[in-house]
């Protein structure tokens, strides 16, 4: 029974029942038209009261049914019903209510929440609209401005920001008792939302809402349409608005964007330990993380606001008082941005020591190195960690590209190794990439998802490889945009056509962010195992010797005069046609979406091979390393899921295309060939080694 009735006096509560969040599918509709229809038969009734049970009220419409057509009854009849019953419905607000549970709650006369739960409309973060009256209802609740702060954004707001706005009539710690005893007079005065005036046009509200998901939601389709449908309730009737707001959200409802976004949304939640790995992690309080950089203070802040304890490890006095800085100041930006208060600074400051000396952490479960990317130094590292630690203690390194099996074997047991990539800025970023080296134990890797469920970021299992999955995907990213530049574009052009794609920022201006001298060290480690046949594309190089790092030196791939904004330069520019000019390359002139073809298409193929060998487990992974690491483009679905909208046949026949072109460059996965003769997707493609 995924609706439960029980007569309370002249109450009668009714339980939304669906764990674990209550999620609303044709079963509970079904339920609740049930009780709409036995309340005739009901003598003496006030009130109904409707409450969840469990942790939420309502999660919103169940998501999973949004692939097939919809069944009867459909939720908006169900809340037409609830808000035109002759007994009028109380939502007793126990824990979250969001989308449809929120549309539940506004067809209720009166609305009381419980502290601390979250109400909110966040359609839109799955590609579509509010699909119960949510855009209709709502303004005429709240206004049109603050309802399309909430609508346009998905963002939910508190129980004390939803009575400040009039969302809810009241917060109670017992809502189903205080709606129990709530004043019949009051309730028969709560007027239904659907009586209420339409709210007064507001021009620029609706011009503010679209600028903003114009900058914040670039590219995606539900926030402007959002927007339309709450423009609308000034200017139509409820029973026009509704059926536009229908309208718009079964149409959105399959679209790609749609599918898109649930897809991740699942994937986010799939992403749990694999059904083999049966082993337990014993339970964590101090962690060890060697290197206090900006990566490792990361990390040790990340630990930190976990609640583990965290031994910060350095080479000496001033490397420690150096790293002391760098955590100090994530601790003082949290602090600033209201993160955190001050208390909770000083809690996470009780935890952490700082050390020159290994054996402050002899009580670590876990140490996690972010040293330097040098061979020698990782060794070094482990040698005097595994001196220092508990015998059974789990051994990471954060390296971004180097060999975790060489770096194992310098320890005594190798088992103990495994990598745990994290990304920076470690203590924000969602992914971890977990790297199984040849003898991580099964009790390393169980320790590595255990700290991602801790830490709440999304774990990934990645084979060792140069770069693992994310890093290797990047590389090719680089290359491509390195090869379109040399060949006939300019950095801004590149960068232009993948912020138009969908990433924050482009591959150029991204590196000059993070600083082109990392790469190069990557490149010039590399030159011993490169391919020969491949193509080289020297740009890079001559920037890191013209002293070009990026941000950090004032000029990278752009210009930034003063530390400011960033602008094109002609003298970068001008290198590519020299090193052109020096290879004997005609250059030519990329159009927008030949650029983004070139870029995207060489991500796929590289991916397919990082799948066909092992290192990726399936095309889901790859998604979420994607999005989660990389910027990928999130209502694009990730890397893979983009890939299998384009089709793989297609994909196949422009890599050909590009292959015959330069074939130094191109050439085309066998994991795609193998796709296209199987007629399948990526997404059902499984490795032929595993
Ligand atoms: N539909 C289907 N399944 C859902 C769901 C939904 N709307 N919301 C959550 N779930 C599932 C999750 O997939 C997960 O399943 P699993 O246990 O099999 O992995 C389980 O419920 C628990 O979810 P979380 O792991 O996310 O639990 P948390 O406690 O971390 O978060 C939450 C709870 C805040 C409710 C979060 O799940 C969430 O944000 N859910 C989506 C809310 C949403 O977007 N609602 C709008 C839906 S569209 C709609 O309502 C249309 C309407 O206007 C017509």
């Amino acid at each position: 029974m995924t609706v439960t009735t029980k007569r309370v006096g002249t109450a009668l509560i009714v339980t939304l029942d669906n764990a674990p969040v209550n999620a609303i599918g044709q079963a509970m509709r079904q339920g609740l038209i049930d009780v709409l229809t036995g309340i005739g038969s009901e003598t003496g009734l006030t009130r109904v009261i409707l409450t969840g049970a469990g942790r939420a009220f309502a999660a919103g419409a169940d998501a999973r049914e949004f692939d097939a057509d919809p069944i009867e009854p459909h939720l908006p009849d169900v809340v037409a019903q609830i808000e035109a019953c002759e007994v009028p419905w109380v939502a007793a607000i126990n824990g979250v209510a969001l989308g449809g549970g929120c549309e539940l709650a506004l067809a209720c006369r009166y609305r009381i929440a419980a502290p601390g739960v979250s109400i909110g409309l966040p359609e839109v973060t799955l590609g579509v609209v509010p699909g119960a009256g949510g855009t209709q209802r709502l303004p005429r609740l709240i206004g049109l401005r603050r309802a399309l702060e909430m609508i346009a954004t998905g963002k939910p707001v508190t129980a004390q920001q939803a009575e400040a706005i009039g969302l809810i009539d009241g917060i109670a710690d017992d809502p189903v008792a205080m709606a129990q005893y709530l004043d019949i007079g009051t309730l028969e005065l709560a007027e239904r939302i659907c009586d209420l005036p339409a709210p007064a046009p507001n021009e620029q509200a609706i011009a503010d809402a679209r600028a903003l998901a114009a900058k914040k939601s670039a590219g995606q389709i539900a926030p402007l349409r959002a927007i339309d449908l709450v423009e609308l309730t000034s200017a139509a009737s409820m029973t026009d608005g509704l059926s536009r707001e229908r309208e718009t959200f079964l149409d959105l409802r399959t679209g790609d964007q749609a599918r898109a976004l649930r897809h991740i949304f699942f994937a986010e939640r799939a992403a749990k330990p694999p059904n083999w790995l049966q082993a337990q992690a014993p339970a964590l309080d101090q962690v060890a993380v060697v290197g206090g950089g900006t990566m490792g203070a990361g990390i040790a802040y990340a630990l930190l606001n976990a609640g583990l304890r965290v031994v910060l490890l350095e080479v000496d006095q001033e490397a420690v008082d150096r790293a002391r800085i760098n955590v100090n100041k994530i601790v003082d930006a949290s602090l600033k941005r209201g993160l955190i208060d001050q208390a909770g600074a000083e809690d996470r400051q009780s935890r952490l020591t700082l050390s020159d000396d290994f054996q402050a952490a002899s009580g670590a479960g876990l140490a996690i190195e972010a040293a330097f990317e040098s061979m020698e130094v990782k060794r070094s590292v482990f040698t005097a960690l595994e001196q220092a630690l508990p015998r059974d203690a789990i051994l990471a390194t954060n390296t971004s590209y180097l060999d975790i099996n060489e770096i194992a074997s310098g320890v005594s047991d190798p088992s103990r190794v495994l990598g745990l990539h994290f990304f920076a800025p470690a203590h924000i970023m969602k992914l971890l990439e977990i790297v199984r080296a040849q003898a991580t134990s099964e009790t390393a890797l169980a320790v590595g998802y255990a700290l991602a469920k801790t830490l709440r970021k999304v774990p990934v299992l990645a084979g060792v490889c140069d770069g693992f999955i994310g890093n290797r995907i990047l590389q090719r990213y680089r290359e491509a945009a390195d090869t379109v530049f040399m060949d006939g574009s300019t950095p801004w052009e590149v960068d232009e056509a993948m912020v138009a794609f969908g990433y924050a920022m482009g591959p150029y201006e991204a590196q000059d962010l993070s600083g082109l001298d990392i790469a190069h060290a990557n490149r010039r480690r590399q030159d011993a195992t490169r391919d020969p046949n491949r193509r080289y594309i020297p740009i890079a190089d001559r920037m890191v010797e013209l002293g070009k790092l990026g941000r950090k030196t004032g000029a990278g791939w752009y210009r930034y005069p003063g530390g400011n904004g960033k602008v094109d330069d002609p003298i970068v520019a001008d290198l590519a046609v020299e090193e052109a000019h020096f290879a004997g390359i005609s250059r030519v002139d990329y159009s927008e979406p030949e650029i983004e073809e070139r870029l995207v298409l060489a991500m796929i193929n590289e991916a397919a091979d990082i799948l066909h060998e092992g290192i990726a487990q399936n095309a889901r992974d790859i998604d979420l390393v994607t999005v989660f690491g990389y910027g990928f483009p999130r209502w694009r679905g990730g890397l893979m899921h983009y890939a299998d909208q384009l089709g793989v046949p297609q994909i196949v026949q422009r890599l050909e295309v590009f292959a015959q072109e330069d074939p130094l460059v191109w050439r085309v996965s066998q994991t795609l060939l193998d796709c296209v003769e199987q007629g399948i997707s990526l997404a059902q493609y499984r490795g032929s080694d595993r």
